[in-house]
């Protein structure tokens, strides 16, 4: 039985983690886990699948003297900076280990930048506490092309994405609600200020700060994630990151050199009975994936792969789609911890 905390549990990630702990209760236990936020959030009841729980005033100290198993952080940047490696250490002694959802020490050398099912392994071989959750598109995007990865050695990668209202978080979300019914109501829509354009009925191309190369730092999290958790320098990768205003899961559009021949058929065997993977393609029969059938769900949807019109029988087309909320951050999470606990 584990002992868990939820760091920034009022958070649309915050929430995901403790429904992914409970729908895993044979694995951590029945007890809740804890739940902290900023002051601002202390004292609030939120109704979770284990019951009505109170939310905790953070103070390192108090987590210290807890001795945790593991404490999942989904708080920002800043806050993880400060918080994560002292978390790893508790009154005890025993292990605890720290699951940060931020991008704080994602690109750290000594610690493990971990999807479960591809580079577990890591964490053992870094012998860290500490571990970083991947950045939503990058994780999704994975999923689907490791397997292609092993069978047959991805040299380039070239990513669009359509990432949804709600990986700006629950304000994004609401940013997006009010401004669609403002405009069906006929009313002034109101200001943006989640978003740096009004999102309804709109696209955005470009999402978080922009890099010195003309690039979003999310953009260039595909390339810096993609090749930390494949394990190689060898893939390039050029991205394009765009919101969109759906409310949930992320769907991304993908064109790949590989080094060994390729071809549509061989990816669907390829993706056959991969854990977290479903193959959804049949487009004379309008099956494919799409954001409203992936949300809420744990895989990720592979369809419309196709031959490569630039790279024939070196490259495929395909689209991607899964929930960012739960593969893209708290499930990945989650099966980090599951997997330590067995
Ligand atoms: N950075 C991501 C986004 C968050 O803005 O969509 C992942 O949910």
């Amino acid at each position: 039985m584990s002992k868990i905390a939820v760091v920034g549990c009022t958070g649309a990630v915050g929430i995901e983690l403790v429904k992914c702990c409970h729908a895993r209760l044979s694995v951590f236990g029945t007890e809740s886990p804890d739940l902290y936020a900023s002051p601002r959030s202390a004292g609030k009841v939120l109704d979770t699948p284990y019951g009505p729980l109170t939310v905790i005033e953070f103070n390192i100290e108090t987590l210290k003297s807890k001795s945790y198993d593991f404490i999942f952080l989904a708080v920002s940047g800043d806050f993880s900076l400060k918080n994560a490696i002292p978390l790893t250490t508790n009154v005890n002694g025993t292990d605890t280990y720290v699951i940060d959802n931020s991008s704080a020490y994602r690109y750290h050398s000594d610690v493990p930048l971990v999807v479960p099912e591809i580079n577990f392994d890591s964490i053992a071989q870094m012998n860290s506490k500490l571990i970083a959750n991947p950045n939503c598109t990058t994780a999704i995007a994975a999923m689907a092309l490791y397997p292609i990865h092993q069978q047959f050695k991805i040299k380039k990668l070239i990513v669009s994405t359509y990432q949804a209202a709600s990986g700006a978080g629950e304000p994004g979300m609401q940013e997006l609600l009010d401004g669609c019914k403002a405009h069906v109501n006929g009313e002034t829509m109101p200001e943006n200020k989640i978003f740096s354009h009004p999102l309804p009925f709109n696209c955005i191309p470009m999402i978080d700060k922009l890099q010195d190369n003309g690039y979003t730092k999310e953009e260039m999290k595909v390339a810096w994630e993609t090749r930390k958790i494949f394990r190689t320098d060898d893939i390039k990768v050029s991205a394009t990151a765009v919101r969109i205003p759906t409310l949930r899961a992320h769907a991304e559009a993908i064109t790949m050199e590989t080094e060994k021949d390729i071809s549509p058929m061989a990816v669907v065997e390829c993706l056959k009975g991969k854990p977290g993977v479903v193959v959804e393609d049949d487009p004379a029969n309008n099956v494919f994936p799409v954001p409203l059938n992936c949300s809420g769900r744990d895989e990720v949807s592979v369809g419309r792969i196709r031959q490569s019109l630039i790279f024939d029988e070196k490259g495929v087309d395909l689209f991607v789609c899964g929930d960012q909320l739960l593969r893209g951050a708290a499930l990945n999470a989650v099966l980090i911890a599951e997997k330590l606990a067995q």
